[in-house]
């Protein structure tokens, strides 16, 4: 018997809390103007302290994604969750979420990969379900940014794009030939690695009696560090390879395309990639003026706001691509 995997239930969650540039303005040395014109955003969400939590946040998503997947709660026999805000340094949101739904005591991973996390998990749970060793996985993507991120006017250039929310998928076992996701592809480039990252906390950062000692709050390694002219010039060249790469496994054309969900780093990065294989506005769906960059829960939370509004449907080709930090990147093709 041939399995195969699909996705039976989306769900998202993103804080009420909205934050516009005009809010991000009277913090630091910015403007709506600057920011629409170079990234699309208009508004954000951050948590609400004490109100939510990454883990949190996974598991109103995923409760919405299992009701609507019809799969029962005993029957999740994996989780996948994708994050670079864990609540803990360890252990992994993963198992918070095994607690939290009150699952069995199925096994539950951590996916480190950024902008790509949600890529990269729907990937292994695709894996699992193919060789039969799992029947319905439960896929989150999930961030807190806000609590992390430089308000001065020295972070300006990373903190007024990235915001908070998540998104989760159940992903289960079919048999129909041709339908569900027909491949994933990963790549990674290391040597990049610096160009997007936080590098405290860190085992290689720093001797935790050395925090201690001289925590100095000024530290810029605490906040993240993007070179973004860099980040934004190879996201638009490996965006277009690996969903090229995708279109070829499958020996489909850009033409097949139904719907593209382009991980939503900026705009202006969604809009090249629509120019450049020429597709209309239909079949390219962007929600980062309402959410900005919210790295790996970005994926899910559009899929699923495109799936609501009926923009996905049976037999439609749909199309996820990410990059970031890593730098990694990656695409997967699916036949809804
Ligand atoms: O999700 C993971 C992958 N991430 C990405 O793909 C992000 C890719 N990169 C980008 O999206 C863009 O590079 C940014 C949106 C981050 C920045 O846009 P940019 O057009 O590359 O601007 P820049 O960094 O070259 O900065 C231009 C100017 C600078 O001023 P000077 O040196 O020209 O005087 C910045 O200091 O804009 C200034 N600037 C700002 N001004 C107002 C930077 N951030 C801000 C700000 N408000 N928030």
């Amino acid at each position: 018997m041939k399995y195969h995997s699909k996705i039976s239930g989306l769900g998202y969650y993103v804080p009420d809390n909205i934050v516009t540039n005009d809010d991000l303005s009277k913090k630091m040395d910015t403007n709506d103007e600057w920011i629409q014109e170079r990234t699309g955003i208009q508004e954000r969400r951050h948590i609400i302290r004490g109100e939510d939590t990454t883990t949190s946040m996974g598991v109103k998503a995923a409760k919405i994604a299992i009701e609507r997947s019809g799969v029962s709660k005993e029957d999740i026999d994996f989780v996948i969750f994708a994050t670079l805000s864990p609540d803990y340094y360890f252990p992994g949101p993963g198992v918070l979420v095994q607690r939290d739904l009150g699952l069995k005591t199925v096994g539950a991973l951590d996916v480190r990969n950024q902008c790509s996390g949600f890529v990269y998990a729907v990937s292994v749970a695709d894996q699992f379900i193919k060789t039969g060793m799992y029947k319905n996985i439960l896929v989150i993507g999930s961030e807190v940014h806000s609590t992390g991120l430089d308000m001065t006017t020295r972070g300006r250039g990373v903190s007024v794009i990235f915001g908070d929310g998540a998104g989760a998928a159940v992903l289960s076992r079919t048999e129909e030939e041709g339908k569900g996701i027909l491949s994933t592809h990963l790549h990674s480039e290391g040597q990049h690695a610096e160009e997007l990252a936080l590098q405290a906390p860190g085992m290689g950062k720093r001797w935790v009696t050395d925090i201690i000692a001289d925590n100095d709050p000024n530290d810029e390694s605490y906040y993240p560090y993007m070179n973004g002219q860099f980040v934004f010039k190879n996201a638009v060249v490996r965006f277009s390879e690996v969903i090229n790469e995708g279109l070829e496994t499958n020996n489909l054309q850009v033409s097949d395309i139904n719907m593209l969900i382009p991980h939503q780093a900026n705009l202006r990065i969604s809009q090249f990639i629509q120019q450049k294989f020429k597709l209309t506005d239909d079949q390219v769906y962007n929600n980062i003026q309402k959410y900005g960059n919210t790295t790996a829960a970005s994926i899910p939370i559009a899929l699923t706001e495109a799936w609501e509004k009926g923009k996905i449907k049976e037999g439609d080709l749909v199309v996820l691509a990410a990059f970031g930090s890593g730098f990694t990147w990656g695409s997967v093709i699916i036949r809804w």
